[in-house]
């Protein structure tokens, strides 16, 4: 059997459609105004710089911050991360993560503890993949530099009490950094009054911009000079000099941004607003086909087993198995024969999934969008039935 049906549920690792102006946007820069931003003096270029700036700004107000620069824009959310782990860390220093941490994170941080730059400290998230900010004081040290915290399981959707965690580390004097690629246009994160925090973010997923965009937002009262930049090199200011300028953006920003991306991107965080205004809110759409999906499969669906209640998660991400059935079989039979675009396996998040107890052999993950529909998830819910009988569960 095979479906004519295309129903995507995989919007946690890019969304997907994207809005039609985020189209158009960089077809537009592509087109008719593609000069090289804050480089050369002419018209295109000051227009490209304009779009960059444009952009910044709207990515800073998502963040609450009233300074354009102090948004760095990254090609990826790992990128951002990169940027802050290793700008931040350095021979003798001790840094805290949450084990519900994606690779993206424990990668780096883990290849500084093996080359013995740093020590390193897990922190147990709970049976719904959250820490207890009060459980930072237990584990920081004097000589603690970094603390990073997933906002939004890839995996488990569930979201971390970002404020608390933030005003824990800033009484505790160390600066933290959220990944919040999975969060950033779903779940507020306001920067505008924090202690020292770094936010890491991707276009690609709730954003609704294109690959290739992301960034690294800095708090007001986050001191990026001690930050050293991952790259060096052209920027298109302190031309005179070998120096690497000290001033943000610039410091972080080497060579030419994907400004046509970056177009996108803007557009696609402009649409947002327009989904909040007119639809609702985002997170509150995602919600209900968490829970429509969630309560219909676990009444309907023999062996269904999902791992974090409806209610804690809230940015759509849902993780589940049906008894007997290897996540990657299911996925491949819910595209093959149903039409249903999903992602099964460790999401990259080894970690996540020992901490929920589903590694190895991991989940199925459906990650709903704005523009999926009560009706898809009633689909997939009847062709998981299917699979689950089909299949003698
Ligand atoms: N990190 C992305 C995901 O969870 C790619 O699928």
């Amino acid at each position: 059997m095979t479906s004519d049906r295309l129903i995507y549920f995989d919007n946690a690792a890019t969304s997907y459609q994207k809005p039609k102006e985020v189209t158009y946007s960089v077809s537009r820069f592509m087109e008719q105004s593609g000069g090289n931003p804050g480089r050369s003096g002419h018209r295109l270029s000051v227009e490209a710089g304009q779009t960059v700036f444009s952009a910044r700004a709207e990515a800073a107000a998502l963040f609450g911050l009233k300074d354009p620069m102090r948004v760095i824009f990254t090609c990826n959310a790992t990128t951002a991360l990169n940027t802050a782990i290793l700008g931040t860390l350095k021979k003798g220093d001790h840094a805290v993560m949450s084990s519900m941490e994606h690779n993206s994170t424990a990668r780096p941080l883990r290849e500084l503890e093996k080359s013995g730059i740093i020590t390193l400290t897990v922190i147990p998230c709970d049976g719904t993949g959250r820490i207890d900010p009060g459980d930072l004081k237990k584990v920081v040290r004097s000589n603690t530099a970094l603390t990073v915290v997933n906002h939004g399981s890839n995996v488990f959707g569930t979201v971390q009490d970002a404020d608390a965690i933030a005003q824990v580390c800033g009484a505790l004097g160390v600066p933290l950094l959220l990944d919040t690629a999975q969060t950033a246009g779903v779940v507020k994160t306001d920067l505008s009054s924090t202690p020292a925090v770094m936010a890491a973010f991707t276009g690609h997923k709730n954003l609704l911009g294109p690959m290739g965009t992301g960034g690294l937002a800095l708090s007001d009262r986050f001191d990026h000079t001690a930050l050293r930049p991952l790259t060096f090199g052209g920027t298109g200011s302190w031309s005179d000099s070998i120096e690497q300028p000290q001033f943000l953006p610039d410091k972080f920003e080497s060579g030419t941004v994907n400004a046509a991306g970056i177009a996108g991107l803007a557009e696609g965080i402009r649409h947002l607003a327009s989904y909040e205004r007119d639809i609702g809110s985002v997170m509150a759409h995602k919600k209900a086909l968490t829970d429509r999906f969630i309560r219909a499969a676990a009444d309907g669906v023999g062996g269904f087993t999902t791992y974090v209640p409806a209610e804690w998660i809230e940015t759509g991400v849902v993780s589940f198995n049906i008894r007997g059935m290897l996540p990657s079989l299911t996925a491949e039979l819910l595209d093959s024969r149903y039409g249903i675009m999903c992602r099964a396996g460790l999401h990259c998040a080894p970690l996540a999934h020992r901490t929920m107890g589903t590694f190895p052999q991991g989940t199925v993950r459906f990650s709903f969008g704005i523009f999926n529909t009560d009706d898809e998830v009633d689909y997939a819910v009847g062709a998981l039935r299917d699979l689950a009988e089909k299949n003698g569960v």
